[in-house]
């Protein structure tokens, strides 16, 4: 399967959540060899959208000339696009969010009613596309924390797509926390393997994987210096 991961960790290879993502892509590669792409977005010129909509009606070409025409063409070339990236300010981060606005130029200006929601009809192909999100984050809560990036996923990305959430996530990169996080990579492991077998992961592993590592109380501890 063709991969393209979006870090949107400033952070690149030593991004906390990157060490989730990499366990559920070495879960995949388990089942089966995998094409796998990174691409650190803080590093690619990827301007702000200006909002003028030339790219809905020019057959998809945006008025800037930078990095985002490689992105579009590797985004429409993959099978599955995964989305890693740490929770700021209960949503993604802004670099990473000026990358989404900018995937614009894939729908046209035609709109339709599915449901009680209304979307773009898609100017280019990328029906076959499958999309995944990573998500880590700092609080050890998961619920009045992930609500707002889960609920922008689940809107712009109506496909069939899985959404992982990881709380307590800065454990992953520190050494000493091993006992938790090796036992929780596993885990993640096993939903790469479960997706790469079946296209999905259960509800009940995904939940497994969004609880707190350490009890919310502790890991607040540790952070204030208390433990
Ligand atoms: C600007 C900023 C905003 C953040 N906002 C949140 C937040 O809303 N909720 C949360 O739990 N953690 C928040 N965090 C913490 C990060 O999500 C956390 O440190 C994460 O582990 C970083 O992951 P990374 O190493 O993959 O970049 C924020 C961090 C920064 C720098």
């Amino acid at each position: 399967m063709k991969i393209l991961v979006l870090n949107g960790s400033p952070k690149r290879e030593g991004s906390d959540t990157l060490h989730i993502t990499r366990a559920f892509l070495e879960g995949m590669e388990e089942v089966s060899a995998q094409d796998v792409r990174i691409v650190h977005v803080i590093d690619r010129h990827i301007e702000y959208c200006t909002g003028c909509f030339s790219c809905m009606h020019n057959g998809g070409t945006c008025v800037h000339d930078d990095d985002m025409r490689e992105i579009l063409e590797a985004i429409l070339e993959s099978d599955l696009l995964v989305w890693s990236f740490p929770l700021y300010s209960y949503g993604m981060p802004a670099h990473l969010k000026a990358l989404l606005d900018r995937t614009l130029p894939l729908s046209s200006m035609a709109m339709r009613k599915v449901g009680e929601r209304y979307e773009h009809v898609g100017q280019a192909d990328y029906s076959r596309l499958r999309y995944l999100m990573i998500c880590g984050c700092g609080f050890p809560n998961s619920r009045q924390n992930f609500e707002p990036a889960v609920a922008q996923f689940r809107l712009c990305f109506r496909g069939d797509r899985t959404i992982m959430t990881v709380p307590e996530s800065p454990m992953f990169n520190a050494p000493q926390a091993a006992v938790v996080t090796e036992p929780r990579l596993a885990l993640i492991r096993k939903a790469g393997r479960q997706y790469a077998e079946t296209g999905a992961v259960e509800e009940a592993l995904l939940a497994e994987i969004g609880s707190p590592m350490i009890p919310e109380e502790t890991y607040a501890a540790i952070v204030n210096g208390g433990v």
